[in-house]
């Protein structure tokens, strides 16, 4: 079984487009490949009840429990090695995390971030994006490699910067092309 573990610290919107195209695109049967398990490093984090709801294990492993970043990370891929992964999706996850941690996922280890990478790494993207005046911004599933919001780009979504567009207004639309191209690069990797 190729098992992809997801990690969120919100709503979890990407997670939820990932697991409805995994069924929609009968991963299981196709790739042998399923989402096994939903880890937060919040307990509040919306994405973990949809998770729940389909069947999905979830786990959270807190932050604020650890004293270190590198003590944190080993807890985290602890949690994350009991489902042997090949895949482990970082899907709107806000903590930075340790070169160890990212070697250890050498090759299996994807973000998603709300930019055109490599511009605007970092956050507040879609604001600085209409600050300076862009007249497109969008999202990047990217691999990830020691160096933050960087990593060879496996799929990018480009929208319009529209005349009054604020923060929220541009993140939903952006949102809407992350649900489809995260879905999209992991279906692409799983075919490899
Ligand atoms: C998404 O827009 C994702 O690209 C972003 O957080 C949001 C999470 O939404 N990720 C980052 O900013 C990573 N630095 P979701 O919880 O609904 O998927």
């Amino acid at each position: 079984m190729k098992n992809i573990v997801i990690l969120i610290s919100g709503g979890g919107s990407n997670m939820a487009a990932i697991v409805r195209a995994s069924r929609r695109g009968d991963w299981l049967q196709r790739f042998g490949a399923r989402v096994s398990a939903v880890v937060s490093n919040r307990a509040d984090a919306g994405g973990l009840a949809f998770a729940r709801e389909q069947g999905i294990a979830t786990a959270v492993v807190d932050h604020k429990a650890y004293a270190s970043r590198e003590a944190f990370d080993a807890a985290l891929a602890a949690e994350i090695d009991r489902h042997e992964p090949v895949l482990v999706a970082l899907a709107g996850f806000m903590r930075i995390l340790t070169p160890q941690f990212v070697e250890r996922y050498a090759g299996r280890l994807l973000n998603i971030h709300p930019s055109l990478l490599p511009a605007f790494p970092g956050l507040h993207t879609h604001r600085r994006a209409i600050e300076a005046g862009c007249k497109v911004a969008g999202a990047t599933v990217h691999q990830v490699t020691a160096e933050l919001d960087h990593g060879p780009i496996l799929e990018q979504a480009v929208v319009p910067v529209l005349e009054g567009d604020t923060e929220a207004t541009l993140a939903a639309r952006v949102l809407t092309q992350e649900h489809q191209i995260y879905p999209r690069a992991i279906e692409r990797v799983l075919r490899a």
